[in-house]
């Protein structure tokens, strides 16, 4: 966590959380990774469908449990969007590509979920989101993003200054 910054945001909805994702889109450029954490359901595939949205990706953003990969081009900037729970191995990760969609040189953003099936092959600079659910409010979730690396860090203080973003810097 040293050097890292932590903003969280509460949602009510699915259009908030999406709405969310939307604001994170103008900052990001090709070779930036976002890992998304949280349990079964949670709202990972939601985020990443509003931020797909807002590249103006018109192909429906589906879940890839199964493909693993589904990759999107007629964006504004490529998304690869990567669901890791059925892999069982790490090894399988080179079958698919992940090392080069997370090293830095890609042609687009990657969006993984379940990478921390796989800590050891996390990327050294990665922007983290983790929704969890309100046992209050089965619409509502916390929404809270920590950088890790500096590239993360300086997407993540523009994206947290966008005022539409409503992000809250928390310790
Ligand atoms: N505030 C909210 N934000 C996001 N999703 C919400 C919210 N409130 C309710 N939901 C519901 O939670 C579910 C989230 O599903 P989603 O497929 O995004 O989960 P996931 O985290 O990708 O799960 P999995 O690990 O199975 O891929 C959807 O049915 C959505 O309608
Ligand atoms: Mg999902």
């Amino acid at each position: 966590m040293a050097n890292g910054l932590t903003y969280i945001r509460r949602t009510n909805s699915v259009e908030a959380t999406k709405q969310l994702a939307a604001t994170l889109a103008p900052y990001v450029h090709p070779g930036d990774v976002i890992v998304l954490e949280g349990d079964l359901g949670a709202g990972k595939t939601q985020f990443t469908q509003g931020f797909a949205a807002a590249l103006d990706i018109e192909t429906p953003v589906t879940s890839p449990t199964f493909n693993i990969l589904l990759s999107y081009y007629h964006g504004r900037v490529p998304l690869h969007h990567m669901d890791l729970y059925r892999l069982d191995d790490a090894a399988q990760l080179e079958d698919i590509g992940y090392y080069e969609l997370i090293d830095g040189d890609s042609d687009g953003v990657a969006f993984v979920e379940w990478a921390e099936k796989f800590p050891e092959s996390l990327p050294c600079d990665y922007l983290e989101v983790v929704i969890r659910r309100d046992p209050a409010d089965e619409n509502a979730r916390q929404v809270r993003v920590h950088s890790f690396g500096p590239r993360s860090r300086q997407l993540l203080c523009v994206w947290a200054k966008d005022s539409k973003s409503r992000l809250q810097k928390t310790a």
